[in-house]
C-alpha cells in the first residue's frame, strides 16, 4: 500500500481534499500531520482536530490521526475522543525532528528514553479503545537508540510501525541510513513500513525490492514535488517521466491543473489575504519543481507583490 505522509502545514484537509479528487486512488491512506497535545486545551478541543473532523474529511483518502506529545492523560482522552469520532487506530509520532519538540522528550527526542517510551505504552495502551501505530526514526542523536525501542514496541500490541531512517539531529539532510533499516527491520514483530526520499519510481522500486516483506510504503515530499509520482509507481512509468508535467495519462489531471485547483482552493477559504499568499507560496516551492519553466519565472512568483499578481503568474505558469 501506498501512504502520503504527516506534513505539518502541507498535507493538511485542504491539500487532500484537492488531492483526492485529482488522484482518487493514488494514495491508500493519509496520516494527518501531528494534533499536538499541548496546543490549545478542552475547551477548543474541537478546533485542535479541526484537520480529521469526519464531516469535511468524507469521500476523501481514508486518515489516520497522529498525535504528537507524551502527556499520558492527554493522549488517552485525544485519542478515544477519535475513537468516538470514528476513527479505530491513532498514530504516534515518535519522529518530529524539530529541536523545540525534541528537547521535551516529544517526537524523535523520546528516543534516547527507553524508559520514558515503556512507561507512556503501558498507561496509553491498555486505556485507549482504537489501535496504536507508531511512526519512529533511527533515533535522536545516534542511529542505535532504536535498538533499546524495538523490543519495547514488541511487548505492546502495536499495529504498524513506519520507520523513516535518520536520526532527529539530521532533520532531513543526509541520506537515509538503508543499511541500518536492513538491519532492524527482522527484529520488529509488527509490520513495518517505510518512509524516506522516495522521489521516483526507482527510489521506490528499490526499496520494495530489497526490502519486499516492508507493508506499506509512506511518500512526503516526493508527492509534492510530483503530485502524480504516486499514480506513475502505481503504473511503474519508467523514470524518465519522472518529471510529472511530461507524464501525459488522460485519466489524471496533469501537475500544473493540480496545482491550479489548489491555488483555487486556497483562494476560498477564510482566511487572510496574507495567510493566502504565505499558504500558495509554501506550495509553490515545492510543487513548482513537477512544471517546466526557468528558475527566474518560478522565483517571479515568490517576489510578486500582492496575492492577484501572484495568481495571474501561476495561471500564466501552469495553462
Ligand atoms: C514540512 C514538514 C512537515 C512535517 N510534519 C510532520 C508531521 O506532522 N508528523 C510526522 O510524523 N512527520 C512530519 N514530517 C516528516 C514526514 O512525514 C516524513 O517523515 C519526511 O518528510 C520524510 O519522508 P519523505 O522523504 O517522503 O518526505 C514533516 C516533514 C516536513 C518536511
Amino acid at each position: 500500500m501506498l501512504s502520503l505522509a504527516p506534513m505539518q502545514g502541507l498535507t493538511e484537509l485542504l491539500f487532500r481534499k484537492v488531492y483526492s479528487i485529482c488522484y482518487p486512488d493514488a494514495f491508500d491512506f493519509a496520516v494527518s500531520p501531528f494534533l499536538s497535545l499541548t496546543h490549545g486545551n478542552l475547551k477548543d478541543a474541537d478546533k485542535k482536530i479541526e484537520d480529521v473532523m469526519p464531516g469535511p474529511n468524507v469521500g476523501l483518502m481514508p486518515v489516520i490521526p497522529q498525535i504528537l506529545g507524551h502527556e499520558t492523560d492527554e493522549f488517552i482522552d485525544l485519542a478515544n475522543r477519535l475513537n468516538d469520532l470514528g476513527y479505530n487506530e491513532v498514530n504516534w509520532n515518535m519522529g518530529c525532528p524539530m529541536r523545540r519538540v525534541a528537547g521535551k522528550h516529544r517526537g524523535s527526542g523520546i528516543l534516547p528514553y527507553p524508559d520514558e517510551v515503556n512507561d507512556i505504552l503501558s498507561e496509553v495502551v491498555p486505556n485507549i479503545r482504537c489501535s496504536l501505530s507508531v511512526k519512529i526514526r533511527l533515533g535522536y542523536r545516534n542511529n542505535d537508540e532504536i535498538d533499546k525501542i524495538i523490543p519495547i514496541l514488541n511487548s505492546f500490541p502495536i499495529k504498524n510501525v513506519t520507520i523513516h531512517p535518520r536520526i532527529g539531529k539530521q532533520v532531513y539532510s543526509g541520506v537515509p541510513d538503508i543499511e541500518k533499516f536492513a538491519e532492524v527491520l527482522p527484529k520488529i514483530k509488527h509490520p513495518v513500513s517505510y518512509n524516506g526520499d522516495i522521489f521516483t519510481v526507482g527510489d521506490y522500486v528499490r526499496i520494495r525490492t530489497r526490502f519486499p516483506q516492508v507493508k506499506d510504503v509512506m511518500i512526503g515530499r516526493g508527492a509534492l514535488y510530483n503530485p502524480l509520482l504516486p499514480v506513475m509507481i502505481r503504473q511503474r512509468c519508467p523514470d524518465d517521466f519522472s518529471n510529472g508535467d511530461r507524464f501525459v495519462n488522460a485519466s489524471y489531471p496533469s501537475a500544473k491543473m493540480f496545482i491550479t485547483r489548489l491555488v483555487d482552493e486556497i483562494m476560498v477559504q477564510n482566511i487572510s489575504d496574507q495567510a493566502k499568499t504565505r499558504k500558495i507560496k509554501e506550495y509553490w516551492c515545492l510543487l513548482s519543481k513537477s512544471i517546466s519553466g526557468t528558475e527566474e519565472s518560478k522565483r517571479r512568483v515568490l517576489h510578486a507583490d500582492n496575492l492577484e499578481e501572484m495568481r495571474r503568474l501561476i495561471t500564466e505558469m501552469t495553462k
